[in-house]
């Protein structure tokens, strides 16, 4: 990623220094005849003597400890007003503390979430900075030339204060985490409900994704379920086992929302659904002994009944992510803008798609108070597609299928959606057993009752 966004940088004609402790690494690029504006070292006096001031520099190193063992190797280097800036997928509250250490030295830490994977390094990746405003500034305008661009206007835009930008790309991930599920559930259904083979189902994503689900991941499932196995022949995808792995920022999502109390369920179930993934021997083994429900598959859906369900399933898991962001920007102090959130994703990260649309306008609107559910145009959106949500979720369980994250997203939708949920029972018992207190619907103020 890094040596990517070194040649995207220089392609703008920002003249660049790289550092890496890999000679290879580095003879590779200074060996570069086209780039006269890239120079590359293993010294890392070198490279801090070779910075322009105030020095900006991009650190594209994994997430965790490197970060500070870079950070640690840097500072002394480095003078009053530099400015570190870590693209990496880190933890946010591992910026918040690098951003507070840095700013004890007077030095500016920025935390800037990248999405494209190494491709979209070198050709335009949708980019999320934040930290000091006026540090943000001295780099806006190398971030606006080497990012996406959606209508012409760099996907780069300022995410907020300290940890703002990787707290939006841990969300972006999260939903990513989502999107993917929801998507692997339909190929199931696709494949083993309506009996598709993989190039069926390639041909049905591509078809979908020249309209309203238009996105990277459709377009990308599309190219996975087409690839040939180099050494078998066959498809490619039944050859890959069924467990999924993760590097963390998905369950980094689900474990923030519920700290910060804000329902994720989709997310929460794709993290799950990972997790369960990996018991293979165990699924293995308890796959012998069950009979399936009814020993046949209903062939009762239309995949239009599937195009659907995904589409009202992907905005369900956005809303359920921009939630999130929202509520974490107060509690935070991020001051994120959601609209820009939205702009920055619509071209480059991978969970652009054109159903993020529909809240740009939601987040125009004058009043809106945070809960995109409650607009007026989304619920319409949603309860459209309802009925085929319930009909693909009531084929997937009666044939035994997993469909979390579509149970998932149709419980949210549920949930969000009624006036009378059986909470009050939960009060109740809590008061019962542990005098927690209730609130009436007839009284104002917390009561207690002896329940015995
Ligand atoms: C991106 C991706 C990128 C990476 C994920 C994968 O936006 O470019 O999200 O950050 O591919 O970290 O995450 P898992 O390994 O957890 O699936």
């Amino acid at each position: 990623m890094g040596r990517n966004f070194m040649l995207n940088i220089a392609d703008h004609h920002h003249s660049i220094i790289g550092y890496d402790k890999d000679p290879i690494k580095v003879n590779e690029l200074n060996s570069l005849s086209d780039y006269s504006n890239i120079h590359a070292t293993v010294d890392i006096n070198e490279f801090v003597a070779g910075l322009q001031k105030p020095a900006r520099i991009i650190l594209l190193v994994p997430a965790g400890p490197v970060v500070d063992f870079v950070i640690n190797d840097l500072t002394p280097l480095l003078e009053k007003g530099d400015i570190i800036i870590d693209g990496g997928n880190s933890y946010y509250k591992d910026t918040d503390r690098r951003f507070n250490e840095l700013k004890a030295k007077d030095i500016h830490f920025m935390g800037m979430g990248v999405s494209g994977g190494e491709e979209g390094a070198r050709l335009g990746p949708s980019i999320m900075p934040s930290g000091d405003r006026a540090a943000y500034e001295k780099v806006q305008i190398i971030l606006n030339d080497v990012s996406a661009k959606y209508k012409d206007m760099p996907c780069a835009r300022y995410m907020g204060n300290a940890s703002a930008g990787h707290y939006v790309k841990m969300v972006h991930n999260g939903i990513e985490y989502g999107m993917m599920q929801l998507i692997a559930e339909t190929y199931d259904v696709l494949k083993n409900g309506l009996g598709y083979n993989n190039h069926e189902i390639s041909d049905i994503f591509t078809e979908w994704n020249k309209g309203k689900l238009s996105g990277f991941l459709i377009e990308s499932a599309a190219l996975v379920l087409m690839q040939m196995d180099p050494t078998n022949g066959g498809s490619l995808i039944d050859y890959i086992k069924d467990i999924a792995r993760s590097k963390g920022t998905g369950k980094w999502t689900s474990q923030e929302a519920m700290d910060l109390q804000v329902p994720v369920p989709t997310i929460d179930m794709a993290v799950a659904a990972r997790d369960l993934s990996a018991y293979a021997n165990s699924r293995d083994k308890i796959s012998a002994y069950r009979t399936p429900s009814d020993g046949k598959i209903k062939k009762e859906i239309a995949t239009e009944d599937l195009q659907s369900a995904l589409l009202v399933c992907i905005t369900l898991t956005y809303i359920q992510g921009l939630h999130l962001i929202r509520v974490a920007s107060r509690a935070y102090n991020y001051n994120t803008e959601m609209k820009d959130v939205i702009n920055n994703w619509r071209e480059g990260c991978i969970i652009r798609s054109g159903l993020l649309e529909t809240f740009e306008k939601v987040y125009s609107t004058e009043g809106f108070d945070g809960m995109i559910l409650a607009d007026e145009d989304i619920y319409k959106l949603v309860t459209k597609h309802m009925p085929k949500l319930k009909k693909v979720v009531l084929f997937a369980l009666q044939n035994d299928f997993g469909s979390s994250a579509y149970v998932a997203s149709l419980t949210y939708y549920n949930m969000m959606s009624t006036n009378r949920s059986p909470m009050n029972l939960i009060q109740g018992l809590r008061d019962l057993f542990g005098a927690h207190t209730f609130e009436r619907t007839d009284q104002e103020g917390v009561f207690h009752h002896i329940w015995k």
